[in-house]
Order: C-alpha cells, then structure tokens, then sequence
C-alpha cells in the first residue's frame, strides 16, 4: 500500500525512524520488499534521477507496483530522491510518487525557498508531501561535487524561517554526515547537538539524515578480499541512529550500503564460482543477502516491529 511521507512520519515521530531506501532494479526490489515484510517495519522507497534514467522511470514504476501486488502487506512511500525542478514536477504530475524531494539546498536561502514553494504548491494541491534540504553535505552529490571543507551544517535559526516559510513537510539537514563510502577521514561523527538545536525551534518536525549508510567494515574487507579496493571506507555508526531519533530524526537515507551488498555478493560469487554465468544464481544470493541487510537496519532504526501500528493510523 503506497501512502505519503507525511503519514508515516505523524506515526514514528520521536519512536523510530523510517528507513529509506535507493532502488535501481529489480533484486534490489525484491529484496527491498521482502527485508520489510520479514522484519515487519513500513519503509520509504526512493528513486533517484540516476535510478529514473538508468532502468526508465517506467520500468521503475511497474517493477513497484508489481512489487505492491507481490507484497499485499507493505506499507511504504514512493519517494523522489534529491529532486530537481523539473524533475520533481514531473513526478508530482505522474500521480505515482508519493513524496518528493526538492533539492535547491546549493541555492541561496531566499532562492531555496521560492524553488522549494514553487513544488510545495504543486504537491500539496495533489496531496503528496514534500522533502526539502538546507545545509549541504559533504561528498558527492548526483552532479555536485561538494569540497568537505565547503560543506556546511544547517544553521537551525536559518531551519525555522525555511521551513515556515517554504511550506516543506519535512526537512533534510546537514548535521555530519556525506553520501557515499568515504564519509569520515578521522574520529567525526555525527553532530546530534546541531540536530537538538534545530528540534527547539522545529518541536515536532521531522528530520531527515541523508549520507547515512554505515560503510560496515566487515564489508569492506570482504570486498577487498574478493579483489575489491575500498581503502578508507567509512560511515555513520549505526548505534547512533537510536540516539538521533528522539531529536526528530524520523527518515534515514541509505544507498551506499545496499551497494556494498551487492559488490560483496558478485566479488565473492565469480571469485568462487569461476565456472558460473547464470545471472540468476548471483541474483538469488542478493536478494537473499538484501533482505538480511535491510531487516537489520530497521532493527537500529527501530521500526522493525511497527508495520500493525502504522497500519492502524493510515487505515
Ligand atoms: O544521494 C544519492 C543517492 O545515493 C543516489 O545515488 O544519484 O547515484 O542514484 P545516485
Ligand atoms: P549514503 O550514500 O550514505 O547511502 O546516503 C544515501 C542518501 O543520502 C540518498 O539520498
Ligand atoms: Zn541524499
């Protein structure tokens, strides 16, 4: 069942957060689904500009709602990830996506507002809510290459003007984290005192922790292992997670991660298996190794466990 970003955050604000997920194909797909149900937790679905012209928006679109049909019991949002413009206002005009992401956070305050209402205005009028983002992170970012040392925190005074006045329904905010495997080169971490800054002037708004895959060093090393080189791989420390959701973090992005799995699963499979060259027998192991990863992650994220509780409030 494909409900709103709005209506999973009223249920899991301060109690857990909701994972949200990149897909870019099929097992990734199914193996989404299936992590889910397994660990019984309401999930967010993202699509990116890159998934939407790597497998065709339209295939993405069908490959869910077969997924849906599949998997009667999901609850979960169809998310645009890190939208542009134009981008944005074609999946809100689609009538499929259920949220959507309005990234302007590279333009001036003033500019990142009049973007973020100009979407706001066409989402709300069709009921789709809407993510936007105010600080930039570090690492890279679709096309935007983002210096660590220009990256900068959101600023929680600049937070509570935005989110006034711009109308967003929950808001991405730069508090440490970056995208990709290289996100720390020493002891950094999370920043949860900007984080409980900006809850005083937003009590009740949710937050959304983008760049939070944990790079797993076990992880690391099988790929490395298995002919991979991920020197300095690092990420967010998953236990953290538990300690940023009662400070309104309340959707956490992972994309790296699941690609890791997937590097991990095909490394270690031709390395094992040189005589093989069924697609479908790496294939069954992802699926089988995503299910496993996702249904983890919603342990630290808390929301394995509350898909009756959620279905109870979007009923
Ligand atoms: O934040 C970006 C996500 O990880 C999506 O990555 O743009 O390469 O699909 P992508
Ligand atoms: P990671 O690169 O940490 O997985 O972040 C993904 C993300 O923020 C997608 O929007
Ligand atoms: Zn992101």
């Amino acid at each position: 069942m494909i409900v709103t970003t709005k209506q999973l955050f009223e249920v899991a604000y301060g109690k857990f957060a909701v994972g949200a997920y990149n897909i870019n194909n099929m097992e990734q797909t199914l193996g989404l689904f299936r992590g889910n149900i397994d660990s019984q937790a309401p999930f967010i679905i993202q699509i990116s500009k890159g998934a939407r012209s790597y497998a065709d928006k339209r295939m993405l679109e069908a490959m869910i709602k077969a997924a849906d049909e599949i998997f009667p019991e999901a609850i979960f949002a169809v998310h645009l990830d890190h939208g542009d413009l134009p981008t944005a206002l074609d999946c809100i005009e689609s009538g499929f996506y259920s949220s959507v992401m309005i990234d302007a956070s590279s333009q001036p305050l003033e500019e990142n507002i009049r973007i973020t209402r100009q979407v706001v205005e066409a989402a709300h009028a069709r009921g789709i809510s809407v993510e936007a983002e105010l600080g930039q992170l570090g690492g890279v970012e679709e096309h935007v290459q983002v210096e660590e040392k220009n990256a900068h925190l959101t600023d929680p005074d600049e937070a509570a003007i935005f989110v006034k006045e711009s109308g967003c329904d929950s808001l991405a905010v730069a508090i440490g984290t970056s995208h990709g495997a290289y996100k720390f080169t020493g002891a950094q971490g999370l920043r949860l005192d900007v984080a409980a800054e900006i809850q005083k002037r937003l009590p009740g708004f949710p937050l959304v922790m983008h760049g939070s895959s944990s790079v797993p060093q076990e992880e690391v090393a099988r790929i490395n292992a298995a002919g991979g080189d991920l020197k300095g791989a690092k990420g967010v420390d998953e236990d953290e997670f538990a300690k940023a959701v009662p400070l309104g973090v309340t959707k956490v992005n992972i994309d790296t991660d699941g690609r890791l799995v997937w590097t991990r699963v095909h490394r270690e499979f031709f390395r094992d298996h040189p005589e093989k060259f069924d697609l479908r027998d790496p294939g069954k192991v992802f699926i089988a190794e995503y299910a496993k990863f996702i249904a983890h992650k919603n342990l630290k994220l808390q929301s394995a466990g509350t898909l009756e509780m959620v279905r109870k409030h979007v009923a």
